[in-house]
């Protein structure tokens, strides 16, 4: 079915696709099962990771419903997680379009959206309204008008005001279009913009102790693929000693290396394949680092079920698409479960969790 969608979609401007399939998922995300072929994963694929389920390690990555408008549709493609944002505090227009175009001799995407969204309070509105079973991760920015020095009060609330709409968070301080955003990243930022959103975590975590089943929300760290490896070896020591409860690698790049497509000049951050085998990297470095004490979600350039292993064989232990997604359509969700069962088998493991590292031993 996507096969028959994709060429009308490619003949529009990406981001006219991108709101059109986002509005059809949302207004009707029965229509997902039209291009999504159904699947129940198999036994072997299920992880349970920060007291949360997941039955396959598939999931969406952050950027693409950023208001959370569509989770039931898109969960209904298969993903047994999506994540949802970059939110920030105030809603925000984003970068001026056009901001989102196509590499398709490449099979890659850029972007400079610019954390175009609507805001907390919109996103908590939307995700109230989610019926399916699926767990939902909170991708959490700052605004563009916020400067460095008080960031933190911009985290800080959105994990006061999202808490009980999500089953963890990451914070995000890793995309390129937000001027000095990825400077949050040096240690001197990163460690009390930390701190302080995992204590405000532990006050909401206090805060929802009367509930019948404890609410209790991990915070990971979503890191560009562009640091040093100096950097994010010590960047992963650290997160071990403050507690941070996991790492996604990767955020889209700056890089332009070995693209054929013209739109490489286009200002903003390249994802797709071109993205894969230095974020696998950026996974296997950290997987070494924190000796696997962290669960981390491997995002960038995942096409096949191949992809997928050789993240999961690099230390991740989850995996998220977006780009793979728009080239490939729904059916990917349902080709990288069945292809990473049989991966599994051929190299003789039991379960996802034994080759989760497995290049490591
Ligand atoms: C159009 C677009 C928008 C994105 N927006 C966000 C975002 O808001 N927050 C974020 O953390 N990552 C964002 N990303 C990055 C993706 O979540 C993902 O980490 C990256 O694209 C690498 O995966 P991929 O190669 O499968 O696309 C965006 C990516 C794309 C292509």
């Amino acid at each position: 079915m996507y096969r028959l969608i994709r060429p009308l979609l490619f003949r529009m401007s990406p981001e006219t696709a991108h709101h059109l399939v986002l509005r059809g998922l949302s207004l009707a995300p029965r229509f997902a099962a039209l291009a999504a072929p159904k699947f129940t994963a198999p036994q072997a694929l299920k992880q349970q990771l920060w007291n949360l389920s997941f039955p396959h390690p598939i999931g969406l990555a952050a950027g693409l419903d950023k208001d959370g408008i569509a989770v039931n549709g898109l969960l209904r493609c298969g993903f047994s997680f999506i994540e949802v944002g970059t939110v920030t505090p105030k809603p925000q227009p984003g970068n001026p379009s056009p901001r989102l175009f196509r590499l398709v001799e490449d099979e890659a995407l850029v972007n400079r959206m610019g954390f175009n969204n609507q805001g907390a309070d919109a996103l908590g509105r939307n995700l109230l309204r989610r019926k399916l079973p699926g767990v939902i991760g909170v991708n959490i920015g700052k605004n563009k008008t916020t400067p460095n020095a008080q960031a933190v009060d911009d985290y800080v609330q959105l994990v006061d005001r999202l808490y009980r709409v999500a089953d963890y968070m990451t914070v995000n301080v890793s995309s390129p279009n937000t001027p000095g955003l990825r400077d949050l990243q040096s240690e001197d930022w990163l460690i009390p913009l930390l701190q302080a959103v995992k204590e405000a975590r532990d006050k909401q975590y206090q805060a929802h102790l009367d509930k019948v089943v404890p609410h209790w929300v991990p915070i990971l760290v979503k890191l560009a693929p562009d640091l040093p490896d100096t950097t994010l070896r010590s960047l992963a020591r650290r997160m071990i000693d403050i507690g941070i409860d996991g790492l996604i690698a990767t955020n889209t790049t700056i890089g332009r290396d070995g693209l054929l497509s013209p739109l490489q000049r286009e200002t903003g951050g390249l994802s797709g394949r071109p993205l894969r085998k230095r974020s696998t990297e950026v996974v296997s470095l950290l997987y070494q680092e924190t000796a696997g004490r962290i669960p981390i979600i491997g995002s960038g350039g995942v096409f096949s079920a191949e992809d997928a292993y050789e993240k999961i064989r690099a230390g991740a232990s989850l995996v998220q698409v977006y780009t793979g997604f728009i080239y490939k359509g729904p059916r990917l969700v349902k080709e990288l479960v069945d292809g990473l069962d049989q991966l599994l088998k051929a190299d003789g493991f039991r379960c996802i969790v034994d080759a989760v590292g497995a290049d490591h031993r």
